[in-house]
């Protein structure tokens, strides 16, 4: 901040001789009301006494959000804070005394291993897994971490890094299916398959990307009848050659989707558009058009929901009713079968992370699809959907987008 003020000085008023020095807070304000200098910039903390002498004014330029830091590892409960090494600024500075407050307020007393001033020191203890620390924005953003989100990695088949998640995610779809139409889940009773001379149930999936795809492949794979909505003419074609006829393939549309909400058993949602929340395929006034026994199961509930009524849950507890139709929204699917989301995660991240490892700038011009999954750098949003996110964040929006 200072190194941009004192460049607009020397700009917008070339004929002051600025001399700048640093020096301990409260030392420089006592240099402030003796005259010996004509401003200081300082900061303080909340609860900390502010100057008193009566010729100084004061005024607040800014404020800057401090945050916690913890290593990758550890989680953000009071009990991990309390355990966790701590880096902080020698005892006797404001912004210690305050830090040792907010710990003590919330209810531990901080190991303190690392006594450091340089923020940036304490930054780097961090990413190294070694500290917690407490930090402001400003200097966190002036760190220029270059961080690269799977999300946006990017190639010609799309997003890479996240396709082995949806994979996972759409063949659990037909496992969860089948689970929870057994009676011992809650369900009405109902083989997914059926038997010879019993009807299978009727699966209906709307949405035939990488989750839909997956999800009416294990579903017909288990005897079920299935039927795939999707409102892309060139993804319904190429569904349409994938399943060579197995699998029923129509335009999704307003009345379609009423039509075949009203036969299904289980019905998947699996929408996208990528950048926006999920598009809402089935409102609750849809609900009415189904069975009582039908099972909805909303995969896109990370993206806010395929259906009206939907929220998030978890394994420990994957469904709820709403006007008696049961809904499973369990938001991270994979984490039900983490040995094989892991191997699956690991088989699409080796490569990028290998050639990361034979030297970053190399690997980032080298390969676009890693190049754009680069997020921030140089203290700066480079993704625009993140820009949008952080508005009060600087940014640089150049990625473009295939
Ligand atoms: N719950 C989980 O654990 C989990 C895991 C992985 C992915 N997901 C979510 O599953 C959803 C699908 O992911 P994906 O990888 O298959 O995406 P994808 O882009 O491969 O497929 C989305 C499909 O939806 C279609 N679509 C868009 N709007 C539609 C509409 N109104 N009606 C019918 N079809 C429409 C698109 O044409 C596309 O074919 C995403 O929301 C994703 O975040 C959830």
């Amino acid at each position: 901040m200072l190194p941009a003020a004192l460049d607009a000085l020397a700009r917008d008023y070339p004929q002051l001789q600025v001399v700048f020095g640093m020096d301990d807070p409260a030392e420089a304000v006592v240099q402030l009301a003796t005259k010996q200098v004509d401003l200081v910039v300082a900061d303080s903390y909340p609860g900390s006494p502010e100057p008193t002498s009566g010729d100084i004014i004061s005024t607040t330029i800014g404020e800057d959000p401090i945050r916690v830091y913890l290593p990758e590892h550890v989680p953000a409960d009071v009990e991990s804070l309390a355990r966790v090494p701590w880096a902080m600024e020698p005892a006797t500075d404001s912004s210690a005394e305050w830090a040792l407050r907010v710990c003590r307020d919330m209810g531990f007393e901080p190991r303190v291993r690392y006594i450091a001033p340089d923020l940036l020191f304490q930054l780097r203890l961090v990413e190294r897994g070694l500290a917690a620390a407490m930090l402001p924005d400003l200097v966190v953003g002036e760190a220029g971490t270059l961080a690269i989100a799977y999300e946006t990695v990017q190639d010609h088949t799309g997003l890479p890094l996240l396709t082995p998640m949806s994979e996972v995610a759409g063949r659990l779809a037909a496992h969860a299916a089948a689970a929870q139409l057994t009676v011992h889940e809650g369900g009405p009773g109902l083989l997914l398959g059926g038997v010879p001379g019993v009807a299978p149930c009727r699966v209906l999936v709307i949405g035939g990307g990488v989750v839909g795809t997956q999800a009416a492949k294990i579903a017909l794979g288990m005897q079920a009848e299935v039927t795939v909505l999707d409102t892309s003419p060139r993804r319904i074609r190429e569904l349409d050659e994938l399943f060579g006829g197995s699998v029923r393939v129509l335009m999704s549309d307003t009345a379609t989707v009423g039509t075949e909400l009203s036969s299904a058993d289980v019905v998947v949602g699996a929408v996208l558009v990528p950048g926006r929340a999920a598009p809402k395929v089935v409102t609750r006034d849809q609900l009415s058009l189904l069975k009582p026994t039908t099972l909805l199961i909303d995969e896109a509930i990370d993206q806010g929901g395929a259906f009206e009524t939907s929220r998030p849950t978890t394994y420990a507890e994957p469904t709820f009713e709403v006007d008696g139709i049961r809904h499973y929204c369990v938001a991270n699917m994979p984490d039900g079968v983490p040995r094989t989301s892991t191997r699956a995660l690991t088989n699409a991240t080796l490569p990028y992370v290998l050639r990361l490892a034979d030297g970053v700038e190399d690997a980032l011009g080298g390969d676009q699809a890693l190049g754009r999954g680069v997020n921030t750098r140089g203290g700066r949003i480079l993704v625009d959907g993140v820009a949008a996110a952080f508005p009060d964040l600087p940014a640089e929006v150049s990625v473009p987008v295939i």
